[in-house]
């Protein structure tokens, strides 16, 4: 088989760029390890940006977004005592629209077959082949036979487990990694939220967020020690401690109900520098992972894919190379703003297990500071509603 552009990984990365580059007549083909339904079984986060939104606007693709989406113009962090309003719209002049990744997933699926976007589902044995060539190519079984798809370019966006970043020569990767110690336990459950805004809460019990889904769709979250059983925290014990760490004026307005999904995650921070070798481009996780605190993930995501698809629309337009050798210092100039916002609002508001008296006062202050001071919000908010492309 052959292509123009083969997207290993048909997460919202994979999708995403394969619909921009479709709709300029690019030939492309995505190649995804499981079925449809996997991919939309993900939970995962649901805070996005202007520019993830301007996408899904300038692919005609933004209509139940703008029917189901929730417009935000703040959020609050929680001290234990008090709720700080960051107020994003008044600060920045922007928003932040809170809808699923998951439907943001499902929007772009939908949309593939009558858009004439290839996307192979249940691919295995995803292999990259010459990267460092002009005739790169990937080859992968589907049932039970073998396939190569011989192509231009090779778009890795198989996310931080996939086989793209892997093909990175190790002489040419370097990779910066951070985990966290400690994990977030999220239950989603259709319950209305107990705030129309997110709230971030640091408590001396440990981190909590309340957001939302919808009106009718509740998403939680505490901090737990990293190898917490789920099996030690039955609903009613989650619902007990969120409304301990949101505080008395937030907790006492949460409505329970049955969790409809209840995991652990891990926090981590990572970057492979380049993100470009060869014909091989990475974008999405499969080239950065951030701890979810700042919500940047997806919208991390949809940043490289705006760059990553501009320069090959040009590359096919025009014949101008310049877009992919500028791409991968362009897209990590944001990566590293992302992962340094997202980061310092880990350190902010978790408990960490090795800090002491002083840390706390630290976060404290900073808290009183940030409380105290326009500037101080002005800098977080127009982190959290997402630097410039
Ligand atoms: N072959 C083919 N596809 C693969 C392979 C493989 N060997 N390995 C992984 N994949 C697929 C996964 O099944 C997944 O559907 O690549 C896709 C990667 O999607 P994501 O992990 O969602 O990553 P990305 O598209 O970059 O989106 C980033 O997703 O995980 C969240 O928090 C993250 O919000 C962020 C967003
Ligand atoms: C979510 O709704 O899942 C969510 C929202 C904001 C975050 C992280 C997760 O920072």
């Amino acid at each position: 088989m052959r292509t123009q552009v083969a997207i290993i990984g048909g997460g919202p990365a994979g999708l995403l760029l394969g619909h921009l580059l479709r709709a300029e007549g690019i030939a492309v083909t995505i190649i995804e390890r499981q079925s449809a339904a996997h991919v939309l079984g993900r939970i995962r986060a649901g805070v996005l940006e202007r520019t993830t939104t301007d996408l899904l606007v300038r692919l005609g693709l933004d209509g139940r977004m703008r029917q189901e989406g929730l417009r935000h113009d703040g959020f609050f962090l929680a001290d234990g005592e008090r709720l700080i309003h960051v107020d994003i719209a008044a600060l920045t002049g922007r928003h932040v629209t809170v809808y699923g990744q998951t439907e943001v997933t499902r929007d772009l699926m939908e949309a593939a077959a009558p858009r004439g976007l290839a996307v192979i589902h249940g691919a295995a044995d995803v292999a990259l082949h010459d990267v460092d060539s002009d005739r790169p190519a990937v080859s992968f079984t589907l049932d039970g036979r073998s396939q190569r798809l011989e192509c231009d370019f090779i778009c890795g966006c198989d996310g931080f487990h996939g086989p793209s970043r892997q093909a990175m020569p190790a002489h040419v990767a370097r990779v910066f990694d951070k985990a966290y110690p400690f994990g977030w336990l999220g239950i989603l459950a259709d319950v209305p939220p107990c705030s129309d805004e997110l709230i971030y809460a640091n408590h001396e019990r440990g981190f909590a967020l309340a957001s939302m889904r919808s009106a009718t769709r509740s998403r939680y979250y505490i901090q737990v020690p990293l190898d917490e059983p789920l099996a030690d925290w039955p609903d009613e014990r989650l619902w007990d401690e969120l409304a301990l760490r949101l505080g008395p004026e937030a907790g006492g307005r949460i409505v329970r109900g049955p969790a409809i999904e209840k995991s652990i995650a891990p926090l981590r921070s990572f970057v492979c520098e380049p993100m470009r070798h060869g014909r091989l481009f990475l974008a999405g996780d499969a080239a950065h992972i951030v701890p979810p605190t700042g919500a940047k993930g997806l919208n991390l995501a949809a940043s490289d894919v705006a760059y990553l698809s501009d320069a090959l629309i040009r590359w096919y337009a025009k014949g101008e190379g310049d877009g992919l050798a500028g791409y991968s210092a362009r897209a990590l100039a944001r990566v590293w703003k992302s992962e340094r916002f997202s980061w310092q609002l880990t350190r902010l508001m978790h408990r960490f297990p090795d800090g002491d008296a002083f840390d706390r006062r630290m976060q404290v202050a900073e808290l009183d500071y940030i409380a105290s001071s326009e500037a101080a919000r002005t800098a977080i908010a127009e982190n959290y509603v997402g630097l410039p492309l």
